[in-house]
């Protein structure tokens, strides 16, 4: 009998990874479907196989590393750390976690707003912080009863169940039934529906300025500005899921800051959250909160117990201020509306949407799918299919021109 390991030796795979695949596919749980590539090395903007095959990445670990793989400074902070203390508990200071909290604070528009910070690990575990906070300043300000938190359809928050349940895809929640309850769904950039689902049970509106897993949606400033209004009025937080359109992506520290026509801080939210690039791949996430939302979970009422730890934490310091020292925003607004150009010019590409470098592509007369697999073993470049429709692109930070016309030219070369 062929074992998985030959097999991947004939399909051209070198006997590293062959060997990853034949473990992977006997052990693995397979939500992810087969996985046949393997990098085992990075260098800015590209990845390297066990085989030392190059390949130009615009994914960055699903919009993971800002600074690009292996960057020397977070690398030698990772290092420094790792030598000194991982592990103390949160009942423990830590050397960075007020420096990144203070960072964060000073990147929302500094101490004016009064900015607090819950650390976890993950998007989802961030979003549950954000909703727990939601349902706590619901009560406290309007009674039992305000516990509902509307979302927008196409939402994604995560895959734990509350963060399904706030995730509007009926494709995603519908295997998991019966899901945590309290969540009502509107369209998107429906101003008039959104205007009807609250009522005196909405204690939040929750939503990704631009909806990232579902195709790149983006919200419109009017809706934005809309939303934040709409929550004032009824007294309900306004949550921004900045997972992913956080952290210099869009151009700005964080998406809602670009918001036109709503003060130089954009359309600010009570509670944000990000995960994804704040420590350049090490596991950190966060939820920050302000006026009554930064301070209503009380000891006990969350907690967790890697957040917040010292490895997170010096590399999330050591990541933030570099992209600050390198004007991260500023490269990925210029480098990412060149992209949206020159994806323009594809010829089966019929709409370029996102801002900075969150960029998506709507294509015709071939599966998105096929494009990425295409992309990856003939032209030797890494990106992302949201569905069988849409190309997503979420490079490192720090790619210029030169990258994107390298991208363009193998998607130009796509059968
Ligand atoms: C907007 C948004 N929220 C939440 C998440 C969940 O993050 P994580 O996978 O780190 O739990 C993601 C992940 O893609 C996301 O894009």
């Amino acid at each position: 009998m062929t074992t998985t390991i030959e097999k991947g030796l004939t399909m051209g795979m070198d006997e590293a990874t062959a060997r990853a695949a034949e473990l992977d596919a006997r052990y693995i749980m397979q939500t992810y479907g087969t996985r046949t590539t393997m990098f085992t090395r990075g260098e800015g903007a590209r990845l390297y196989d066990a085989a030392g095959t190059e390949y130009l990445d615009f994914l960055s670990g699903i919009a993971v590393c800002p600074l690009g793989h292996a960057d020397p400074d977070v690398t030698a902070a990772i290092r420094e750390q790792a030598g000194k203390i991982l592990q103390t508990s949160n009942y423990f200071l830590a050397e960075h976690r007020g420096q990144v909290a203070k960072r964060l604070s000073d990147l929302a528009g500094g101490d004016a707003y009064g900015w607090r910070t819950f650390f976890s690990n993950s998007g989802a575990e961030a979003n549950e912080c954000a909703m727990k906070v939601a349902r706590r300043v619901g009560v406290a300000r309007h009674g039992e009863g305000c516990q509902t938190i509307v979302v927008l359809r196409g939402s994604f928050h995560g895959r734990t169940m509350e963060t399904l349940a706030a995730t509007s895809q009926d494709w995603l929640q519908s295997p998991f039934q019966p899901l945590p309850q309290g969540f009502r769904s509107v369209d998107r950039n429906d101003v008039a529906q959104l205007d009807a689902a609250m009522g005196p049970d909405v204690c939040a509106i929750m939503m990704e300025p631009i909806q990232g897993e579902s195709g790149v949606w983006v919200l419109s400033d009017e809706y934005l500005r809309h939303a934040r209004e709409l929550a004032d009025r009824h007294g309900a937080l306004l949550i921004f899921d900045e997972v992913q359109t956080g952290l210099f992506r869009c151009g700005r520290p964080f998406a809602f800051q670009t918001v036109e026509g709503a003060g130089p801080n954009g359309v600010v939210p009570d509670v944000f959250t990000v995960a994804k690039g704040i420590a350049s791949g090490v596991p950190c996430a966060a939820c920050v909160a302000r006026g009554d939302a930064a301070t209503v979970l009380t000891p006990g009422q969350q907690g967790s117990t890697f957040g917040g730890g010292p490895l997170a934490m010096a590399a999330a310091d050591a990541t933030l201020e570099k992209a600050v020292r390198l004007g991260l925003d500023a490269n990925a607004a210029r480098v990412g509306a060149y992209l949206r150009d020159q994806l323009a010019t594809v010829p089966y590409v019929t709409d370029v949407r996102g801002k900075g470098l969150m960029v998506g592509a709507s294509i015709t007369g071939r599966d998105a799918h096929d494009v990425v697999s295409d992309l990856l073993t003939r032209f030797h470049v890494v990106a992302n299919a949201c569905n069988g429709e849409v190309l997503r692109f979420l490079p490192s930070l720090i790619i210029g021109t030169a990258e994107v016309d390298e991208l363009v030219a193998a998607l130009r070369g796509v059968a």
